[in-house]
């Protein structure tokens, strides 16, 4: 820790810091926004609190020293190498836990020297929070890539009080059980006074294995900073920009072969294909942030979904009119609200998810009670977002008539009244009160 910088009574361990930092062949050094759930759920809950971050800034070799955040977030970067990216990030982290933990929808990868990489990073984590935590601090740690870090503080530590959350599905011990190094995982995670799971059904997952820590373990489904999403745009003018259509469906994702893209393409295809939906009256907009876009299935699924977007317009588009609009890119905040606020329909289809919270963002993007979401029955939003058409994203046929009634219903009075039932859950149950409920619990711990 610099000379000048004081320890913090609260500190947040997370792979990611809320930035992503790159460095160019000129010199320069720029910073973005880092993807995903996770820092845009914690950023504000840090900013409240003030605190430190302890994370990986994006670059491998390179670090930069210690900075803070115009919010105020002291930040703490992580250094990895490029052996460390490859067999820590790309390797245990992603090609292992995260299949493994999403119900081996694609099958993880068992490789030694990556769990030996997953070792020596989580203790460089563990090492950094060590340093930088005060006396008796609050230590927060978050997700699968950093779940040796409560066992390791605790050891050096153990005036801390250290919790645990998990942001993705934790699976069912017959899946857990094929992990080569369950014992030294589960070591590693009862180091934590309270474990944090998104749904009772994973938190029940983890008990099983662990009934022993039964008083430690808690479901605290995580959410979203609801004021962000709250200002009007122009619904009229970002419609027009898709050529006035009847009806504008949504797609925003990571690209992941977790979040179903293709499926719920294929699902709109066959729909415009048996005519019960009108080419010339209707856009899908997808929005696929890059992601972990280096690892085999991720290249696949990108490779399919941009054949099927390819397939779909080269079918059913017309000159000047492209039915699905494509982009692989990662959007401002702004922009992302003014297509959530503009979709008449939003379709969320992932295989499996911890909770998903662009759904709970289109959900709280719509005070005016228009709209509809499209939800996969395993997503963790599905246990709250109860009015949405629920589907099962297994089955074309149930994205296809959840699709369409979701569709047909616009404008109904029972379209709204889902919606506006949404939303007053979303509203209510923020992430500033998931990080109230966690941490009351921990402090709470003796
Ligand atoms: P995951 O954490 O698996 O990526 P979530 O749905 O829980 O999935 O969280 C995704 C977060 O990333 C949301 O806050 C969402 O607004 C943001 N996001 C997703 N796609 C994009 C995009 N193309 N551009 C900008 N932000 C995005
Ligand atoms: C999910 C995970 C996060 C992760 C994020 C982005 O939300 O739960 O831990 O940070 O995806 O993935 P990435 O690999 O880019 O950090």
């Amino acid at each position: 820790m610099p000379a000048t910088a004081k320890p913090h009574d609260f500190v947040v361990v997370a792979n990611r810091l809320p930035v992503d930092i790159s460095y160019h062949a000129d010199g320069t050094i720029s910073a973005q926004p880092s993807p995903g759930g996770l820092v845009a759920a914690l950023q504000p809950v840090l900013e409240q609190r003030q605190g430190g971050w302890v994370g990986w800034p994006g670059t491998v070799g390179e670090t930069p020293a210690p900075m803070s955040t115009e919010g105020g977030i002291q930040l703490h970067p992580v250094e990895l190498s490029q052996a460390d990216f490859e067999e820590f990030y790309e390797g245990f982290s992603n090609a292992t836990l995260w299949p493994l933990y999403h119900d081996v929808i694609m099958r993880p990868r068992y490789h030694r020297p990556w769990w030996q990489a997953y070792e020596r990073v989580n203790a460089r984590f563990a090492q950094r929070t060590a340093e930088v935590a005060a006396p008796n601090a609050v230590v927060w740690v978050q997700d699968y890539q950093l779940q040796l870090v409560p066992g390791m503080l605790k050891a050096m530590r153990p005036d801390l009080k250290i919790g645990l959350f998990l942001h993705i599905p934790f699976p069912p011990p017959s899946l857990f059980l094929q992990l080569p190094w369950r014992e030294q995982i589960l070591e590693g995670m009862l180091g934590a006074d309270v474990l944090g799971f998104q749904l009772p059904s994973c938190a029940k997952n983890f008990q099983a294995l662990a009934p022993q820590a039964a008083d430690r373990i808690h479901a605290f489904p995580i959410s979203i900073d609801t004021a962000a999403f709250q200002q009007s745009t122009d619904i009229q003018r970002t419609r027009a920009r898709f050529g006035n259509p009847d009806t504008l469906l949504l797609g925003v994702d990571r690209l992941d072969y977790t979040k179903g893209i293709l499926q719920r393409l294929e699902a709109f295809e066959e729909l415009l294909e048996q005519g019960l939906i009108d080419a010339e009256r209707t856009v899908f907009v997808q929005v696929a942030t890059p992601s972990r876009e280096r690892l085999e299935h991720y290249r696949l699924t990108r490779s399919k979904v941009e054949e099927a977007v390819g397939r779909i317009n080269g079918r059913f588009g017309s000159i000047g009119h492209s039915v699905v609009r494509y982009h692989h890119q990662s959007l401002k905040r702004a922009e992302l609200i003014e297509l959530y606020q503009a979709a008449d329909v939003m379709v969320v289809t992932p295989f499996k998810d911890g909770m998903n919270l662009v759904a709970k963002e289109y959900v709280a993007s719509h005070s005016d009670g228009r709209g509809a979401l499209v939800l996969s029955e395993f997503a963790g939003a599905a246990q709250e977002l109860r009015t949405s058409y629920l589907c099962n994203p297994h089955d074309i046929d149930s994205i296809k008539a959840q699709m369409l009634a979701a569709i047909n219903d616009q404008g109904s009075a029972e379209a709204q009244q889902r919606m506006e039932a949404m939303y007053q859950q979303v509203m209510h149950c923020d992430v500033e009160r998931w990080a109230k409920n966690f941490l009351e619990e921990l402090l709470s711990t003796p």
